[in-house]
């Protein structure tokens, strides 16, 4: 694996202990079936879940009859996304694990159907790098295939800039979190501090770039693929692929790769 990351100490118990119960199983089926019309997956389609955290859109996926890949960094994660699958056997689709590095992807050219990538995970980098993620998604698309990448609304955080939140978890531990959005550099620093009821403490900031309309376009000309659409989690959801205002909590691009 390559140098050590913020996401590293980012993306283990701290986020996932800290938002567990906020990503309910009907959340994530909504998100799923999103995925699943953007892409336009078919029983039996291969796609790939880019930094698939602990599987919740690939498991429904996988539900649904597709032969879904998650591929992630965490070996955590992976693990328990491979006891979920275990547990709910999946009826007609597959579910496969791989620990690997969105920067570059284990896979030949052209192995998937379509790609996604959910929850601002794709662009964790600077641009350049941010850049060769995309690439790496297109390249294992075949022809005439998707990509499709979520991720937080510039627009919004323009109109809100700052914000903080502090809440209790089930079991008791305190969660902290503070960002702050950096308009010039398009960046959402978050700072995220969890608590436990025990006082041991973990803290991690992380660094979330989101593109803007412009940008995605210059990003797809770059990357060999076109920008079909930028709409977001509601606007999808009630169907509307039109572009994303401030008050859209999300965006949603969808790209297709040429035939
Ligand atoms: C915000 S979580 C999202 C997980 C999942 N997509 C979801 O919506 O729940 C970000 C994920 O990116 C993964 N990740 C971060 N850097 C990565 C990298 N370089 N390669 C692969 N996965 C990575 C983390 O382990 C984590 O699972």
């Amino acid at each position: 694996m390559s140098a050590p990351h913020w996401t590293d100490a980012y993306y283990g118990a701290l986020y996932l202990d800290s938002v567990a119960d906020l990503l309910t199983p009907r959340l994530s089926a909504i998100e799923a079936g999103i995925v699943e019309t953007l892409l336009a997956l078919r029983p039996g389609g291969r796609v790939l879940d880019v930094a698939c955290g602990h599987g919740r859109h690939a498991l429904p996926l996988a539900a649904r009859g597709c032969a879904v890949v998650g591929l992630d960094r965490s070996r955590d994660y992976l693990a328990r996304a491979a006891a979920a699958a275990r547990a709910e056997p999946l009826s007609g689709g597959a579910a496969t694990w791989v620990r690997g590095d969105l920067r570059s992807l284990p896979f030949p050219d052209g192995a998937f159907d379509a790609a996604f990538s959910w929850y601002s995970s794709l662009f964790v980098f600077d641009d350049a790098t941010n850049e060769r993620c995309l690439a790496e998604a297109a390249r294992v698309v075949r022809r005439g295939g998707r990509v499709l990448v979520q991720h937080g609304n510039p627009l919004q955080l323009a109109v809100e800039p700052e914000a903080s939140a502090a809440r209790t978890l089930p079991d008791g531990s305190r969660v902290e979190e503070r960002s702050s959005w950096d308009m010039a550099q398009g960046v959402d620093r978050c700072h995220r501090r969890l608590v436990r009821p025990d006082g041991a403490v973990l803290a991690a900031t992380a660094e979330l770039r989101y593109y803007s309309r412009s940008e995605w376009e210059g990003l797809a000309a770059r990357t060999g693929l076109r920008l079909a659409a930028l709409t977001s989690t509601p606007g999808a959801a009630g169907g509307s692929l039109s572009g994303p205002g401030p008050e859209a909590p999300d965006v949603v691009a969808l790209l297709e790769k040429s035939t």
